[in-house]
């Protein structure tokens, strides 16, 4: 089997050297295609950080085994990353956390056991970079959560959770405050539930989980975020285990996967041979299981194990009364463990049963809609204009364009309404949010929209415009603070 691997910046070429050569030790049934990806590919001119050659690579083989990149910085070009996660559509960010022996941690210390697999959404939320200076002083970021691609990435975490035998399944999320987004994203976690009775499922809010998982952790399984909220929950849950160099990840697509470490470049220690390969390994190894390379990845983890529990460690972890080793020491070290059993968390050998990838073209962009659309109707539009005039006189002149279609019902500022009723000790900035809506509850169209876009353009600067729609009797848009 083939798989395309791209070494990476800074740290990256030296700790891939370092797991390239332990794969090869084990005899691991792998060819590898090094692709150009990275920081230096960027500086040869290709604006999204890989060759054309690497992208057709990546795409014929499915797999790709990759180093940390740099994103150059104030050029504006968006991180390879995060271009890379989302163009392949992996959607399922897997990050497993657990104790491992020679790592001393304060959980260690505490005879605390940790065993947490994060499920984060990989594709949407803020990352989408969708931003705009609405006014020179205020700054936009469009927050997209979608019900198919959250039922995509929720499937794949009950399935984990099923696979891994797993006590629980949390979803962590902010629905008490962003009730649209995140409310959608928990519906959804629970329509999936339903079709797991077997798991225990289960909701906790993002910033209460946080606390939780610093304070009992081993309370925890499988636990599923959106992609911001899971992004930070995911470096939390590495510093319960010992730092991001042991924190490795699955990026997980329907037809192209990317196994990667959660750290960077760490260009502060890059080229002097001393970088901890561990995370790297372990998303190798996580890696091997995916294309059914059991049997290898189980003697190098447990060989990984047992080289922890010895007390063989890099400069960035372990007992600093113990000489540590260089990166390529610590490989031969993990090399020349190998069939030995660590005392604890000692993977079962299973015999590989290497699955051949089954080959895919895709002729056009798969489209996702997860239900049909009834009842759908349009009654109002929100104006996001640009003023620094006082909140009564701005609805005074608003009052004039609401024409025979419209009223206005709500004028507010960063979120908090603001007339009719409102607070003067309200700070405003110069953009606010003017709510029209349908006169009698009629249903409007578009055309009534650009009316009465076109009559307020008379009075204001309009930055941007939102339909409020309604499908049956559910609002598809959130009230104002104090609304
Ligand atoms: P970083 O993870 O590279 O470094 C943070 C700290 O952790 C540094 O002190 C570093 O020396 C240490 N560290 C990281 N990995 C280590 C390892 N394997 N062994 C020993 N120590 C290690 O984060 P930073 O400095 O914020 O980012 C540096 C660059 O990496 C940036 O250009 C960033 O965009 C990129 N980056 C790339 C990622 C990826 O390719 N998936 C992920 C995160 C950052």
């Amino acid at each position: 089997m083939k798989i395309a691997v791209a070494k990476g910046d800074g740290i990256g070429p030296e700790i891939m050297e370092a797991v390239l050569k332990i794969f090869e030790a084990n005899r691991v049934p792998l060819e590898y295609e090094f692709v150009e990806m990275g920081k230096w590919v960027f500086d040869k001119g290709y604006n999204n950080g890989m060759t054309p050659e690497a992208k057709q690579t990546i795409e014929t083989l499915g797999l790709l085994f990759k180093g940390p990149m740099e994103t150059p910085k104030g050029k504006g070009v968006k991180s390879i990353n995060v271009t890379a996660r989302k163009t392949w559509n992996t959607y399922a960010n897997e990050r497993v956390f657990q104790t491992l022996h020679g790592v001393e941690t304060v959980f260690s210390k505490a005879g605390i056991p940790i065993n947490i697999t994060v499920v984060r959404e990989n594709i949407e939320d803020t990352y989408g970079g969708i931003e705009h200076m609405l006014t020179h002083d205020v700054a936009l970021s469009r927050r997209f959560i979608t019900r198919p691609g959250s039922l995509q990435l929720i499937h794949y975490a009950f399935e984990l959770a099923k696979q891994k035998n797993a006590r629980r399944i949390t979803c962590g999320h902010k629905a008490n405050i962003m009730k649209i987004t995140d409310g959608l994203f928990l519906e959804c976690f629970y329509e999936v539930a339903k079709e797991y009775p077997q798991l225990k499922a289960d909701d906790v809010i993002v910033d209460d989980l946080c606390m939780k998982l610093v304070t009992r952790p081993d309370l925890f399984d499988v636990v599923v975020l959106t992609n911001l909220q899971g992004d930070i929950v995911s470096d939390l849950c590495a510093g319960l285990v010992g730092g991001l160099g042991f924190a490795p990840s699955a990026n997980i697509g329907d037809h192209i996967s990317i196994f990667e470490a959660v750290h960077g470049t760490a260009p502060d220690i890059a080229g002097k041979n001393i970088a901890n390969p561990t995370a790297l390994l372990l998303s190798g190894i996580s890696m091997l299981r995916h294309v059914g390379l059991t049997e290898n990845a189980a003697i190098i983890e447990n060989a990984l194990l047992y080289t922890l529990e010895t007390g063989v460690h890099t400069g960035d972890f372990g007992d600093k009364t113990k000489p540590s080793v260089n990166t390529t020491q610590f490989a031969e070290a993990i090399i020349s463990n190998f069939g030995k059993q660590p005392q604890s968390n000692a993977k079962k050998v299973i015999p590989n049963m290497p699955g051949t990838p089954a080959p895919f073209k895709l002729e056009k962009n798969p489209m996702m809609i997860s239900k049909e659309i009834v009842n759908e109707k349009i009654v109002g539009v929100d104006l996001f204009i640009e003023s620094g005039e006082q909140p009564d006189a701005i609805a005074q002149k608003c009052q004039r364009h609401a024409g025979v279609k419209f009223k206005l019902v709500n004028i507010s500022n960063r979120g908090t309404q603001v007339w009719p009723t409102g607070s003067v000790y309200t700070n405003l900035v110069n953009q606010y949010n003017v709510r029209f809506e349908s006169l009698d509850d009629e249903e409007l169209n578009q055309h009534d929209v650009i009316g009465l876009y076109v009559s307020m353009s008379g009075n204001f600067k309009i930055c941007s415009l939102e339909l409020l729609n309604m499908w049956g009797d559910k609002r598809g848009y959130s009230l104002a603070q104090g609304q």
